[in-house]
């Protein structure tokens, strides 16, 4: 392929990806930006592919038929739940990936056109040393944030005196050896700068809380762009850094996004420190404190006289997989005249989305979910707020308790309704570790079940009535 028709293919491939995170920001179009992204990753493929010097296909062939094996394998497996944890898992494996090409140029120089072996081109070795040093802390900061969202590291902030003290230092270290590895072209340097930045990926991580965690993935992904992008220089590969600076700075807006929905600044989060362990305390509850209790039917009843009822899903509706018992309840309560809307919180779930995705999978009409911003004023005249599998996302003390772990989170404000259904198991917290003074309220309902049980057994004692 000519080197004009290889350039004008990575556009159009670039193009596609533009495309793409422009159908991707809304579930309107979602489906049909993931049609962009793969249409734009096979251009861009095939076009890599068709490119003279490639040495094997079958090497080629085989790398991507075992990728894409494994790939495949782990897409259809993973639980949605699950998905913060392979996101991270993912991202480990792109900065990996840009430490490796980064190596492979640097022993091989000419293969790459930056010059030959002990004469690489200054703007090569420095392109090369910033894709190393962000590829090597992404690789082991997303292995501990793998590690932490897993449960096999504790979920909880590990901190020392000294520590950002030490991250500055280090970081003063590596911009030293940088400098000091473009001058000499030194393999032992190159390894050097690799081991260090390793360490600085876990230093960055460890300080981070399991409540913080979606953040920290969004700025790996982030990092991980930018990684892809140095390495495209080193390329000269303009698909790569076109798509690296894209998913450099859709990953630090998607960070940003996430912080405001926390109300926490984005150094706040970075610096560490905060946040309960990943999945709250198993029990939880005060003793002294006593709740309403209340059945399916005791649901069914209310509903069915109420005039409007919003439904606030969160984690739990997701762990339980209520979301299509939840849409034919809806659908009952709908057919009666209820007026039936859904509150999404920016951070409910655990990932960016993810309830509009299981709401959106479940049929549920998308001009019937709404934003925090949209629907908040609105509590205060409706019936019923019917929160299933949400608990932070709904905990007032984020307003109230400057002491609070989860103090500023903007949240949804059902206790201004007329009655909260709540449906979750227990009393435990949720993911912030934070008892919700709502449960105590007089105005409170508890619906203690599994959520998709619960659901089931309120359509069966709507249909009765
Ligand atoms: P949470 O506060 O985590 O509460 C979820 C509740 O679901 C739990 O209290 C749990 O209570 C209940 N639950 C679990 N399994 C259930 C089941 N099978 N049936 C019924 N209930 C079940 O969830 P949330 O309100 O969605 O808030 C999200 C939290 O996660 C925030 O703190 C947020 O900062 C954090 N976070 C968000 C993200 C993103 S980007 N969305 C990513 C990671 C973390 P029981 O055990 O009593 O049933």
């Amino acid at each position: 392929m000519s080197e004009n028709l290889s350039a004008f293919a990575y556009l159009l491939a670039s193009i596609c990806f533009i495309m793409s995170l422009r159908g991707l920001s809304s579930p309107v179009s979602a489906r049909r930006g993931n049609l962009f992204g793969i249409i734009g990753m096979v251009i861009a493929i095939v076009t890599t592919l068709a490119a003279p010097g490639v040495l094997s296909y079958w090497v080629i062939l085989l790398g991507m038929l075992i990728g894409a094996g494994i790939g495949t394998f782990i897409a259809m497996k993973i639980e949605m739940t699950s998905l913060p944890e392979l996101v991270a898992a993912f991202h480990s494996l792109v900065g990996l990936s840009a430490v490796f090409v980064a190596a492979a140029a640097f022993y091989e120089p000419a293969a790459y056109g930056i010059g030959t072996a002990g004469h690489i081109t200054l703007g090569s070795l420095v392109e090369m040393s910033i894709g190393t040093v962000i590829g090597a802390i992404t690789f082991t900061g997303s292995i501990i944030a793998f590690g932490k969202l897993q449960g096999f590291l504790s979920g909880s902030p590990v901190t020392f005196t000294g520590q950002h003290a030490l991250n500055a230092l280090l970081a003063l270290i590596l911009l030293g050896l940088v400098y000091w590895f473009c001058s000499s072209e030194s393999v032992t340097l190159f390894w050097v700068i690799v081991l260090l930045s390793c360490v600085m990926g876990v230093l960055i991580i460890i300080p981070i809380g399991g409540a913080d965690m979606p953040v920290v993935i969004s700025m790996l992904n982030s990092y991980s762009g930018w990684a892809a992008c140095g390495i495209g220089f080193t390329l000269s590969n303009p698909a790569l850094i076109i798509t690296g600076a894209l998913v450099g700075s859709s990953g630090a807006i998607l960070s940003y996004v996430m912080c405001k929905g926390m109300n926490r600044s984005f150094f706040n989060v970075i610096l560490g420190g905060f946040g309960a362990e990943s999945g709250g305390p198993a029990a939880g509850g005060d003793a002294d404190k006593t709740v309403r209790r209340g059945s399916a039917d005791d649901a069914a009843f209310i509903m069915k006289n109420a005039g409007s009822v919003i439904i606030v899903p969160g984690y739990g509706m997701a762990v339980a997989q209520a979301q299509h018992a939840l849409r034919e309840m809806c659908d009952l309560l709908k057919a009666e005249g209820i007026k039936v809307t859904y509150a999404i919180h920016p951070v409910a779930g655990r990932m960016p989305g993810h309830m509009n995705v299981l709401l959106a999978e479940a049929n549920v009409p998308y001009d019937d979910v709404l934003e925090l911003e949209q629907v908040n004023r609105d509590f205060s005249s409706t019936d019923v707020a019917f929160v299933i599998g949400a608990n932070d996302v709904t905990n007032p003390v984020a307003k109230t308790d400057p002491e609070s772990p989860i103090y500023g989170m903007p949240i949804l404000d059902v206790e201004n309704a007329g009655t909260v259904l709540f449906v979750k198991r227990s009393l435990s917290p949720g993911y912030a570790g934070v008892d919700n003074v709502l449960f105590y309220r007089d105005n409170t309902m508890m619906l203690f079940d599994d959520a998709k049980k619960m659901c089931e057994d309120i359509v069966n004692a709507l249909q009765a009535m």
